[in-house]
């Protein structure tokens, strides 16, 4: 956003140095400038630190009086509060940022009526002040550092929701080491002007720098939008001087006149084409055709960040290899291992089998083996028996013929049963257990 001319206005109404803001945290050294939305100064923090503090000071709505800030009329109160209460929210988003290459912001506080914010002071100058010092040559080596670092700084915007809708070459400081810093973020600006209709006339545009869209109220603002302000720098870095601005860019194509924009590449020789061609691309009119993120640039840009994003991704990609690898072996290592462990453990039960089978075969030989002992024991008893039985019936039968001779009577014959009854079988029903089983 342009700050607008620097009206005698501004400059009454500025702080003088000396004034003490926040019960004397920081002293006022010097006020620097002023534009629609605030005031900036130089000053010292109680450290003695050199601190830039920007003040909300919406010249068309308030007025300073005895210090404090007021609003103009009692019809600018409630949009002063507004606009007030908007700075203090978005400084307070603002400083949870911490990059190398974004101003920080040390402090938000309310003074005097109105908001405030504290922030690093960039020793340096702006980009703007360098491209036009005709003793400042920059060298493309050094274009190209700024313009990569200006794109980390804003992927680290727009991954964290927050777009600086602001870039342009006086927002961008350069430090004693050549190191670009955003400043001046428009966010907080685009929060004042829906807070209020008087600013909202003034919009958060800046002719050259802005897309066509941050000219219409509402319209969508995304990655791109930034891309495009910082595809406007860096032409302006190449050429000298801005390119045209995106209205009248729109009425042309709008007209089926030739877009008045020309392009830088194939016109700057020292430059590579990719570089050229990238500004080109984030300087296309519809959203659409334009360079969609901060990161997108970087890599068409960037050979040796792309080189080293290549090996990267090769070694990466060997790392995974070798891992896959690894744990294919080990997998195979760990399956092998409960083969082994199962084949041992079949032929331990093919052993144990074997074993017990033995071991049965030896019992039911054992057992054979001890009622053959038993049988041929029996079998010489019943012999042994038979003979008796023979001697005694022989001893009968001589007694009986001996009896016969001398006239003596013999005994009393033995009952029918008694007779019948074979001796064997009257023995195997006695031994019955002993000999059942094999008889
Ligand atoms: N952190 C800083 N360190 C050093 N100088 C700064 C810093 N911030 C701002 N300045 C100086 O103050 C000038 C104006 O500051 P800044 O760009 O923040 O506001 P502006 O553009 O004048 O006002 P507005 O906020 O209304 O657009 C800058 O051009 C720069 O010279
Ligand atoms: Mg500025």
């Amino acid at each position: 956003m342009d700050a607008g001319p620097q009206t005698h206005d501004s400059f009454a109404d500025a702080l003088k140095p000396g004034t003490e803001l926040l019960h004397g945290q920081f002293r006022i050294e010097k006020f620097l400038n002023a534009g629609g939305f605030g005031m900036t100064y130089l000053a010292r923090d109680s450290l003695d630190r050199i601190v830039v503090i920007k003040e909300c000071f919406p010249s068309s709505m308030c007025c300073r009086n005895d210090g404090n800030v007021m609003a103009r009329s009692k019809q600018h109160q409630a949009e002063f509060d507004a606009v007030v209460k908007h700075f203090g929210a978005e400084a307070r988003r603002l400083s949870k940022l911490q990059h190398s290459n974004i101003v920080g912001i040390h402090q938000v506080f309310e003074d005097n009526l109105t908001a405030y914010m504290a922030l690093d002071f960039v020793r340096g100058r702006d980009l703007l002040d360098t491209i036009e010092d005709p003793k400042m040559k920059l060298h493309p080596r050094d274009v190209k550092g700024i313009l990569l670092k200006c794109l980390e700084a804003i992927h680290y915007i727009h991954t964290n929701d927050v777009l600086h809708r602001d870039i342009s070459p006086d927002n961008i400081l350069i430090d004693g080491k050549g190191n670009p810093v955003l400043i001046d973020f428009g966010a907080a600006k685009e929060e004042a002007t829906r807070a209020s209709r008087a600013l909202s006339a003034l919009h958060v545009v800046k002719d050259g720098y802005s897309p066509h869209e941050f000219y219409i109220a509402g319209s969508t603002q995304d990655a791109s939008s930034d891309l495009y302000s910082l595809g406007a720098t860096f032409y302006h870095v190449l050429t000298g001087e801005a390119p045209p601005d995106s209205q009248a860019r729109v009425s042309a194509i709008a007209a089926d006149r030739p877009d008045p924009y020309k392009p830088v590449t194939g016109h700057f020789p020292q430059f590579e084409d990719a570089f050229l061609h990238a500004i080109d691309k984030a300087l296309s009119v519809f959203p659409p055709d334009r360079l969609q993120t901060a990161r997108e640039w970087i890599e068409l840009v960037d050979t040796e960040r792309r080189r080293s994003a290549a090996l990267a991704q090769a070694e990466l990609d060997r790392q995974i290899e070798l891992s896959i690898s690894r744990l294919v072996k080990e997998t195979n290592q760990a399956v092998e291992a409960d083969i082994k462990a199962q084949q041992n453990k079949q032929v331990a039960e093919r052993k144990e089998a074997q074993r017990l089978q033995k071991l049965v075969q030896e019992q039911q030989r054992q057992r054979k083996k001890t009622l053959d002992e038993l049988a041929m024991l029996n079998d010489f008893e019943f012999e042994e028996e038979q003979k008796i039985a023979r001697e005694l019936s022989a001893q009968r039968s001589a007694q009986r013929a001996h009896d016969k001779v001398n006239g003596v009577e013999p005994k009393k014959k033995r009952t029918l049963l008694s007779r019948m009854l074979p001796f064997g079988i009257l023995r195997g029903t006695i031994r019955g257990n002993r000999r059942s089983d094999y008889m």
